[in-house]
């Protein structure tokens, strides 16, 4: 038998009800805050990602699905949306229709990493963008945003986790302040670690090896290397996020793993998941619009993990069945032909309505309607047809009537009401 690429996973009808509520949950609440959907190609061009999240991040490095089309281009699955819309806002030059542009876009993303629960190698996002405002009050309503769907989808066990990164000015010195730091800890750092610690010290302080986060307790922190105007920009931040009652933690060591961000950076984290802990993720890429060759604009945004949060709201409620309203019990071929008729009409009705179509016993077709939770059976055979009858059954009391072929309508219409 053919099995699912490792790391790949079906979502079944059984948990289709709960990403049906998050996605249009969210999409409602980005339409109300301004923001437009926008949908870009699951593929593209290696180069945009790699110059984008950058050359030395894990994402980068080892976690890409890239290989040669046909003709010998390189093209990558994307492991993410911020470079495709930042390439999408450059190639249309959306900047050009309005200087303040949100979008927002919900699809499948693509990393090879080692799976495990909360990390698939095709997973979801939903994704906010804002282009074009520079006021850090922007990167506040973005949290602001987050935990407002998350409230609303009950999920409350969740804290907010925010940092500073910098900008060009302020970060190269904390870089050599880190460097410095991190080159007394030889020994203590893991193989990676070592590795990174030249190309891309920052990027050690995100480490999940337990000796390596110990050998880092006393590392310097990015805050106290903050020039002015990046002090100021996140004092706003936190100003503002205690003005919205939105309760966070400072937390120097979240650097995020790609490398395009400037200023204000933030996760949403969870208890719920184990070892995935990042239900989102976001902040400020200043620079990024600007690298892929576009105006100067500032941008910020967030991605939320589709699949991570779908397994938290579904530990809290098991998804809401649909049954059908009405199950058409039909024998006979005349009986069928008239059931399928009815049926199709009442689902374009917008009443749920099944029936079976292998022609079975009544007694097996009825076993079929109980096992469906249907509301109400009809029961048409042979014998009512030339009477002109069928029979309706109340699945709940065992309330039989029987009624004219003609008060079908009718009758259906009630329920349809009732419904
Ligand atoms: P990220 O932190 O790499 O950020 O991913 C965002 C979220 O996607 C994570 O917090 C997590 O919930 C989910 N996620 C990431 N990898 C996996 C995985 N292998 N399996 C399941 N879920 C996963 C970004 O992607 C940035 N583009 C976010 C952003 C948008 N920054 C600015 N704008």
């Amino acid at each position: 038998m053919i099995q699912l690429i490792r790391g790949f996973k079906d979502i079944l009808p059984g948990e289709i009800d709960i990403w049906q509520q998050i996605e249009g949950t969210a999409s409602a609440l980005f339409e109300d805050f301004g923001f437009k959907e926008i949908r870009i190609p699951v593929m593209e061009r290696t180069e945009l990602f790699a110059r984008s999240i950058g050359e030395d991040t894990d994402i980068v490095e080892k976690e890409m699905y890239t290989f040669p089309d046909r003709k010998g281009d390189l093209i990558t699955l994307r492991p993410e949306a911020t470079a495709s819309i930042v390439r999408a806002y450059i190639q249309h030059r959306m900047y050009a229709v309005d200087s303040v542009q949100k979008f927002y876009t919900i699809g499948p993303m693509f990393r090879r990493e080692r799976p495990q629960k909360g990390r698939y190698r095709q997973f979801y996002q939903i994704n906010a963008e804002v282009f074009g405002v520079a006021s850090p009050l922007i990167d506040v309503q973005l949290i602001f945003i987050l935990m407002t769907l998350l409230n609303r989808l009950d999920v409350t066990d969740v804290q907010a986790h925010i940092n500073s990164l910098g900008c060009p000015e302020c970060r190269p010195n904390y870089r050599q302040a880190l460097a410095e730091f991190l080159v007394k800890l030889d020994d203590r750092l893991c193989a990676d670690c070592r590795r990174r610690r030249e190309r891309n010290p920052l990027r050690v302080l995100d480490c999940k090896v337990p000796s390596c986060r110990e050998a880092l307790t006393d590392a310097p922190s990015i805050l106290d290397h903050l020039c002015d105007d990046c002090r100021q920009d996140f004092d706003t931040v936190q100003t503002a996020l205690d003005r919205l009652g939105i309760v966070f933690l400072t937390d120097k060591r979240l650097v995020r793993g790609l490398d395009y961000y400037t200023r204000t950076t933030f996760e949403i984290q969870t208890g719920a998941l184990g070892a995935q802990s990042a239900v989102a993720g976001g902040g400020r890429y200043d620079g990024l619009v600007k690298m892929l060759d576009g105006p100067d604009t500032p941008a910020t945004g967030f991605a939320i993990g589709l699949d991570r949060l779908a397994e938290i709201v579904g530990q809290k409620k098991a998804a809401a069945e649909k049954p059908p309203i009405l199950f058409a019990a039909a024998l006979g071929d005349e009986g069928q032909q008239q059931a399928f008729q009815w049926v199709s009409r009442w689902c374009d009705q917008g009443l749920r309505a099944e029936m079976d179509f292998g022609g079975r016993s009544l007694k097996s077709q009825m076993k079929r309607a109980d096992k469906l939770g249907a509301a109400y059976v009809m029961i048409i055979g042979d014998n009512e047809l030339v009477e002109g009858v069928v029979i309706l059954r109340n699945m709940k009391t065992g309330e039989q009537v029987r009624i004219a072929v003609e008060e079908v309508v009718e009758k259906v219409g009630e329920i349809i009401s009732g419904s």
